[in-house]
C-alpha cells in the first residue's frame, strides 16, 4: 500500500555578513576565547545588521532553498516558519515572507518551540502534507537572537547567533517502507514544568516589552542529553532501524559537549555527526537547516542517505525527525 511522504526537494540558508568572534566578545564582557571554546565549542557567530529582520533572513534562506529545489515560489502552498524572534508580535513572520516571495495562495504561519522550532515545524508541515493540507511546503527556521540577548550577561550572550535555513518539501506517493524517501517518522515532546529554566523575561501579555533571554545553563545541560536520546530512540523504534543504519546525525547546535554526549550515548560515530556550532553558535530554530545546508553543499549528505535530526530547547521542548534525503 502506498503512502504519502514529505520529500525534501532542496535546502538553503543565509547568514548575516557580520561575524563576531570570541575575542570580539572578550572586549565586551568578562570572558575569553578559551572559556567559550572549551565549554561550548563555539568560536564565532553571525549577527544581523541593524535593519535586517528575521523575515529578511528567512526570505534569503527560502529563496536559496527554492533555487536548490528548482521550483518556482508560486508552487508553494504552505509556509511554516519556526522562530522565537518574529519581526513583530503579529502578524506571523511567515506571512511577511509569503508576501516577499509573491505567494498569494495557500497558508503561512509561525511555529514557536524555541530551539526545537525547526523539528516542530517540519513535523507540522509533514502532517499537513500527508493529510492533504497542501502539496508543497517551505519549512523555515529563522532567528535574530541578537535582539533578545542581554549583552551584559556573559553566561548567555556568548552562546547565540543569528541565521536562517529552509527546506522545500513535496508530498509524494512512496511504497511505504523504511527505504522510502522523505520524512519517515517524527516525535515531538514538551514539559512545561521546566519553563523557567530557559525563557525570555518579557512579552506582550506579561510586561508589554520584548524582554531578554534568561537561562539556567547548567540545568538545561543536565536534561539535554537524556531528552535528546529518548526521542532518537523513539524514532529508531518506530521504524525498526538501528543507530548503525543512520548515515548522518544533524543535531540542534547548542553546545559541542551536548552533541558529542548524545552521539556517544546513541552510538553515532563522530565522522557521521554534522557540527556547525563552532561557526554559527546556537541559532535556535535555524541551527538544523543551517547545518543541513552545509553538509549537503559540501557533498556529505547525498540522495538516499538516512538523516536523523533532533533538537531540545526552551519549554522544555524536544523532538526528532528521521528522514531519507
Ligand atoms: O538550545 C538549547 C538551549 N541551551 C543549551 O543547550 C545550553 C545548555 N547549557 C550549556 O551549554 C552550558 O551549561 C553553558 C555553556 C551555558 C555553561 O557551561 P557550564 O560548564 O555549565 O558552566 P557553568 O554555568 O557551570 O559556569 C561555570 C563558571 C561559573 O563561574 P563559577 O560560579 O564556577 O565561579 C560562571 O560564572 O563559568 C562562569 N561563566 C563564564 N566564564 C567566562 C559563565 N559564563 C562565562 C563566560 N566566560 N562567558
Amino acid at each position: 500500500m502506498t503512502v504519502v511522504r514529505s520529500v525534501v526537494l532542496g535546502v538553503g540558508s543565509y547568514l548575516p555578513a557580520r561575524c563576531l568572534t570570541n575575542n570580539d566578545l572578550a572586549k565586551m564582557v568578562d570572558t575569553s576565547d578559551e572559556w567559550i571554546a572549551q565549554r561550548t565549542g563555539i568560536r564565532s557567530r553571525h549577527v544581523a545588521a541593524e535593519r535586517e529582520l528575521t523575515s529578511d533572513l528567512a526570505y534569503a534562506a527560502a529563496t536559496a532553498a527554492l533555487e536548490d529545489a528548482g521550483v518556482e515560489a508560486g508552487t508553494i502552498d504552505l509556509i511554516v516558519l519556526a522562530t522565537s524572534t518574529p519581526d513583530n508580535t503579529f502578524p506571523a513572520t511567515a506571512t511577511t515572507v509569503q508576501a516577499m516571495l509573491g505567494i498569494t495562495t495557500g497558508a503561512a504561519f509561525d511555529v514557536q518551540a524555541v530551539c526545537s522550532g525547526f523539528v516542530f515545524a517540519l513535523a507540522t508541515a509533514d502532517a499537513l502534507l500527508r493529510s492533504g493540507g497542501g502539496k508543497r511546503a517551505l519549512v523555515i527556521g529563522s532567528e535574530t537572537f541578537s535582539r533578545i540577548l542581554d549583552w551584559e550577561d556573559r553566561s548567555t550572550c556568548v552562546l547565540f547567533g543569528d541565521g536562517a535555513g529552509a527546506v522545500v518539501l513535496d508530498a509524494r506517493e512512496q511504497p511505504g517502507t523504511a527505504d522510502d524517501r522523505g520524512i519517515l517518522t517524527s516525535h515531538l515532546r514538551s514539559d512545561g514544568r521546566y519553563k523557567d529554566k530557559l525563557y525570555v523575561d518579557g512579552g506582550p501579555s506579561s510586561t508589554r516589552t520584548v524582554g531578554h533571554l534568561r537561562m539556567e545553563g547548567r540545568e538545561v545541560f543536565r536534561y539535554a542529553v537524556g531528552m535528546i536520546t529518548d526521542v532518537i530512540d523513539d524514532a529508531l523504534a518506530a521504524t525498526g532501524l538501528t543507530a548503525g543504519d543512520i548515515d548522518w546525525f544533524v543535531p540542534h547546535q547548542a553546545n559541542r559537549r551536548i552533541i558529542d554526549g548524545s552521539a556517544r550515548k546513541i552510538g553515532f560515530p563522530p565522522e557521521k555527526v554534522v557540527v556547525t556550532v563552532d561557526r554559527h553558535g546556537n541559532t535556535s530554530a535555524a541551527s538544523i537547516p543551517l547545518a543541513l545546508d552545509v553538509a549537503v553543499k559540501d557533498g556529505r549528505i547525498k540522495r538516499g542517505d538516512l538523516v536523523m535530526l533532533e533538537a531540545m530547547g526552551g519549554g522544555f521542548t524536544w523532538g526528532s525527525v528521521l528522514l531519507r534525503w
